[in-house]
């Protein structure tokens, strides 16, 4: 049996991307119309990304929960649900999203090119949600002046920290993430000096070196969002992007992270903003509020082909044998799908 392939997931830190939430409009078209997209897509990278071959142009595409039900019906990744507002100390909203598309590159033309090629090709099957360009700022710095991603996982790690294994065979090879939009009060935050900003985040602002136990308050950004479990750190991925826009003096970041499991992104949101204990939550939020919140699944490649193809869905995993869950409910037992390129009016 062929291997299954990844997604783009566990790649490096770029200096471009475009993070494109879209909702999918009524009807079966639309619907028809985005399976036809799972094929399309990795040629319309080739073809975008062969333009310039140091590009390190990617891009990934994840579903919400709903979209999923409409586009896939079942077996459905066992995590994926809608993302769960937290009303703690602050707010974690959730927001629409049916789809992501995670578009890295080391060039903003690369991304902005494949953007417009995507949502051409949907043509009317999607209505965008939210768009954000993001830039990479001096040092891999966010706009409160902090090096954010330090800590992530590379390589092995990375793909251990993000992509799906034995823990559910069937979507085995994808991921899961989720994607929160924040907007600073940077005026409030400059205000503060820098040894009460280090405390915050948990490391020092110039040089980005973690701040000794000692002295490290349990609030800090980097405490809350390290999680334990039975002796084992359970890391993410992300790759926050500022952004911005200086004439309405907007100024933010755009979280996010990779697991293989939406639950310990969720422990670490419920840190931040409920606290941890109760009360004791991440004071970057007193100057950052998050305005989106959304959870995706990424399915993998390979799984993106058998879409394309109309291959019917994968089979149960061998402990759901005895208790199937339902499937998609095509007369001669395919996922039900249209080519795109019939439904295209060119
Ligand atoms: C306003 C939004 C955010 C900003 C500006 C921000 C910024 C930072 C910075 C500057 C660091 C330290 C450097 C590094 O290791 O990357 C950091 C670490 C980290 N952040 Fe965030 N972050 C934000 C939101 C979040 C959210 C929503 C989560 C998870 C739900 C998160 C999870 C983490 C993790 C896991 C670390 C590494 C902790 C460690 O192992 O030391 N961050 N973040």
């Amino acid at each position: 049996m062929s291997p299954t392939l990844q997604q783009p997931v566990a790649t490096r830190l770029t200096r471009a991307a475009i993070f494109l939430v879209a909702t999918i409009n009524a009807g079966a078209e639309s619907e028809a119309a985005l399976r036809g997209l799972c094929g399309d897509l990795p040629g319309l990278v080739r073809a975008v990304g062969f333009r310039d071959l140091d590009g390190q142009l990617s891009c990934v595409l994840g579903f919400g929960s709903a979209a999923w039900d409409r586009l896939f019906a079942a077996p459905k990744p066992k995590d994926l649900h809608p993302f769960r507002e937290i009303r703690g100390r602050h707010h974690a909203v959730a927001t629409p999203g049916d789809v992501l598309f995670h578009i890295r590159a080391a060039r903003m033309d690369l991304c902005f090119e494949l953007a417009t090629q995507i949502m051409a090709r949907a043509g009317a099957a999607l209505s965008v949600a939210d768009e954000v360009h993001g830039f990479n700022y001096f040092d891999d710095r966010d706009l409160i002046g902090f090096v954010d991603g330090t800590e992530n996982p590379v390589d092995q790690a990375a793909v251990e920290a993000t992509i799906i294994g034995a823990e559910d065979e069937v979507f085995a090879g994808g991921s899961y993430v989720i994607v929160q939009k924040y907007l600073h009060d940077l005026a409030r935050w400059n205000l503060l000096p820098v040894e009460e900003q280090e405390k915050i985040v948990g490391r020092t602002k110039l040089s980005d070196i973690e701040l000794d136990d000692s002295v490290k308050p349990s609030f800090a950004h980097n405490a809350l969002t390290t999680i334990v479990e039975n002796g084992e750190q359970l890391e993410i991925l992300r790759d926050n992007m500022p952004f911005g826009d200086v004439g309405k003096g907007e100024y933010g970041t755009y979280f996010i992270g990779y697991a293989r499991s939406p639950a310990r992104i969720e422990r670490m949101l419920t840190n931040m903003f409920v606290g941890d204990p109760p009360g004791n939550y991440d004071r970057l939020l007193d100057f950052s509020r998050a305005v989106t919140g959304t959870l995706f699944f990424i399915p993998s490649a390979t799984f993106l082909d058998r879409v394309a193809a109309g291959a019917p869905p994968p089979p149960d995993p061998p402990d759901e044998a005895a208790h199937p869950r339902p499937r998609a409910s095509s007369p001669d037992g395919s996922l039900g799908i249209g080519s795109l390129k019939e439904g295209r009016n060119t």
